[in-house]
């Protein structure tokens, strides 16, 4: 199995949960971004649909893929309750075959950075290409892992607290180099005095 539909398929019901509270600032970006087009835009990794809901709510006739049956299960269950007709579907970017073409490609918050060897970026960037109108526009979101950061809290468990299905969890993040070269990965582990999770 892909590690990433592995990792989110798991930490589905905790995503919404674990970032309410921080401010992410990028939604209003990508909104404005798709309302400049005229055509249909699509989000890859949609996930739970922090952005996709609010491109929806706008009117934007969008489209979202996502690896994830698990992300994708809490953002329909999501677009039901705030009556929105969503349309995405489960696609590995790396092999999704587009069934249209997109004016604009957006894939925030980091998330083509799941593809972590080369052949799975290049296999990602022919597949979106593939997919988008001649001159569409592709936007992707990327950070580059700085090793001073790192460095400086390597090791380190960082908690919150988070409220998930009534019950109360501390969620722990850490980061571990997994391959020195390429790799770093924050690893989340929920826990509740119910039990692991
Ligand atoms: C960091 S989350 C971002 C979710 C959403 N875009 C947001 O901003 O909240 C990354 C998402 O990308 C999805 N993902 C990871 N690898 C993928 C792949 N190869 N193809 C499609 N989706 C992928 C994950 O399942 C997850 O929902």
């Amino acid at each position: 199995m892909h590690p990433a539909k592995g990792f989110f398929d798991e930490w589905a019901g905790f995503y919404d949960a674990n970032y309410e509270d921080q401010e992410i600032g990028d939604v209003e970006f990508y909104v404005n971004l798709a309302q400049e087009v005229d055509g249909p835009v699509l989000e890859v990794g949609c996930g739970t649909g922090r952005i996709y809901l609010d491109l929806l709510r706008a009117g934007v006739d969008a489209y979202g893929i996502d690896i994830s049956e698990e992300m994708l299960a809490i953002l329909e269950q999501k677009a039901d309750e705030a009556d929105l007709t969503p349309s995405v579907r489960q696609s590995d970017m790396t092999d999704f075959v587009p069934t249209r073409k997109y004016e604009l490609i957006i894939v925030p918050f980091r998330t083509f950075l799941h593809n972590v060897t080369i052949a799975d970026q290049k296999a990602a960037l022919r597949q979106l290409r593939e997919a988008l109108v001649p001159d569409g526009r592709l936007v992707l979101n990327f950070f580059v892992p700085s090793f001073d950061v790192i460095c400086e809290t390597y090791g380190d468990p960082k908690t919150q607290s988070v409220t998930h299905r009534g019950d109360e969890y501390v969620v722990t993040d850490v980061s571990r180099i997994v391959d020195v070269c390429n790799i770093c990965r924050i690893s989340h582990e929920a826990t509740t005095t119910i039990g692991n999770w």
